[in-house]
């Protein structure tokens, strides 16, 4: 009896096993089963209950006239943006992100912001004493703000404070450290976070709050736990950044509400995160000449254009296998990209240990990128710097194709705005404080970069 309540749940994917294994089935993660108990959640344990049983459902038109409440803008641009134009009144966000990434101090910086617009804010942590949150808060020049704060983990309390305390927006630091009492399984536990999260998010639909929940992800980007409630929630936003970088950047993966493709810059200083409203300069590195291997990126992240740079170094490989290294892009694009300019151009990457890496932190996942590497790695192999003042952007087709890229405008404009002379582009760009030239196929961006 005592042993069918007991199951093995990977924390890593939420997959579920009746006996211990080493190699979770479904994701693959060594290690990763936990004890767990197979009880469910006490049914209607934590939160009122949901009206009178018996009661038919009423349906409503499509075109009924429910009006959508405002949304609610703290002031900060770039997460109002990220947010897709504000917080939405009875919704649930997950804020993903490495531990010491800096969640704790956005949302902190998010509540105080809110708070002074006149909303009511409620911040719970459960990581934190009170004492240490108003010591940050004070650092960060934002102790004069009305944000209710509560040191607590245990939910049950934390629903009730918060029925009677009605706030507008909830802050919930993290969701790996609440428990509900109904549960037999560790707080961070899989079973747990879910039942949080599950309360927390019905908390929110039923009072009409926003729900921001914080989530600790692993280094790999594999949350232990919030992973599963991503489906429980309206909106998931990645905070990331490199350590030893100032650069953080919000990026919203799931959006409900909005776009997912803007990201938000900011960059960590003394007294707390400060916006970035151009991000361009500070991918970019130092202007003027360049190093062989460097080219920059004509990028357009959400609605707003980035310019960045691109860094290539093709080494000569000491072993029998070529080491291909990359940060901040997909290494099995790179491979694509390696494999045309070899088979198309006949460039020789056989005995090289290539590197590839996208300054300042940033992740670039537009297939626009494709031409900025080619010609990164063309100049790094041969050598040369690529010509000064030059930005490159195009999707390289396996047949070499130079493909059009979205947005040409937007990515041109930005880069006569900050002083570039020329684009290598696709076929067809066109602008007049620019002077571009167009590639149709990656074997005209050899003939132009290495003439010989
Ligand atoms: P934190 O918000 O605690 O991270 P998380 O909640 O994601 O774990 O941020 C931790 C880091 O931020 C810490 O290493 C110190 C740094 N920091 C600053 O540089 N300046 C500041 O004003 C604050 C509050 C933190
Ligand atoms: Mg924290």
């Amino acid at each position: 009896m005592a042993k069918t309540d007991l199951i093995f749940v990977c924390q890593s994917c939420g997959a579920i096993s009746a006996k211990w294994q080493g190699k979770c089935d479904a994701c693959g993660a060594w290690n990763s089963m936990a004890e767990e108990s197979a009880r469910p959640a006490a049914p209607g344990g934590m939160a009122a209950p949901t009206g009178k049983r018996g009661k038919t459902l009423a349906f409503s038109e499509l075109s009924g006239t429910a009006v959508a409440p405002p949304r609610m803008m703290c002031g900060i641009g770039e997460f109002d943006r990220v947010c897709g134009g504000g917080l939405v009144p009875s919704s649930a966000v997950l804020i993903g992100g490495d531990p010491g990434v800096g969640k704790s101090t956005l949302l902190l910086q998010v509540a105080t912001a809110l708070a002074k617009t006149g909303k009511t804010v409620a911040y719970v942590t459960g990581e934190e004493a009170e004492a240490q949150v108003q010591d940050r808060a004070r650092r960060l020049g934002a102790a004069d703000a009305p944000v209710m704060l509560a040191a607590e983990t245990d939910l049950r309390k934390i629903l009730d404070g918060l029925r009677v305390l009605k706030p507008d927006v909830v802050i919930v630091d993290s969701i790996q450290t609440m428990w509900a009492d109904g549960v037999e399984s560790a707080p961070g536990t899989v079973t747990q976070v879910r039942a949080c999260a599950h309360e927390l998010v019905r908390y929110a639909k039923k009072s009409g709050a926003a729900v921001l929940l914080v989530g600790h992800v692993t280094k790999d980007g594999q949350i232990a736990g919030p992973r599963v409630v991503e489906h429980l929630v309206d909106a998931v936003i990645y905070f990331e950044g490199e350590r030893g970088l100032p650069f953080r950047i919000l990026r919203a993966v799931k959006n409900r509400f909005g776009p997912t493709d803007e990201i938000g810059v900011f960059e960590m200083k003394e007294r707390g995160l400060e916006e970035t409203p151009n991000p361009s300069a500070l991918f970019l590195g130092a202007h003027g000449a360049r190093a062989s291997g460097a080219a920059v990126f004509a990028g357009v992240e959400g609605t707003r254009p980035v310019l960045v740079e691109i860094q290539a170094l093709a080494a000569p490989a000491a072993y029998g296998t070529p080491r291909r290294a990359v940060v901040g892009w997909d290494s099995a694009r790179l491979a694509m990209i390696l494999a045309v300019l070899e088979t198309r151009c006949g460039l020789g990457f056989g005995g090289r240990d290539v590197y590839l890496s996208v300054a300042g932190g940033l992740r670039i996942t537009e297939p626009a990128a494709d031409l900025a590497v080619a010609a990164a790695l063309i100049s790094a192999l041969a050598d040369e710097p690529l010509p000064e003042d030059s930005v490159a952007f195009g999707e390289v087709a396996l047949s070499g194709d130079v493909r059009p890229a979205g947005r040409t405008e937007l990515r041109l404009k930005e880069a006569a705005k900050l002083g570039f002379k020329t684009a290598f582009a696709p076929i067809g760009a066109e602008s007049g404080q620019v002077s571009v030239r167009g590639i149709a196929r990656i074997g005209d961006l050899v003939a132009v970069l290495t003439p010989r």
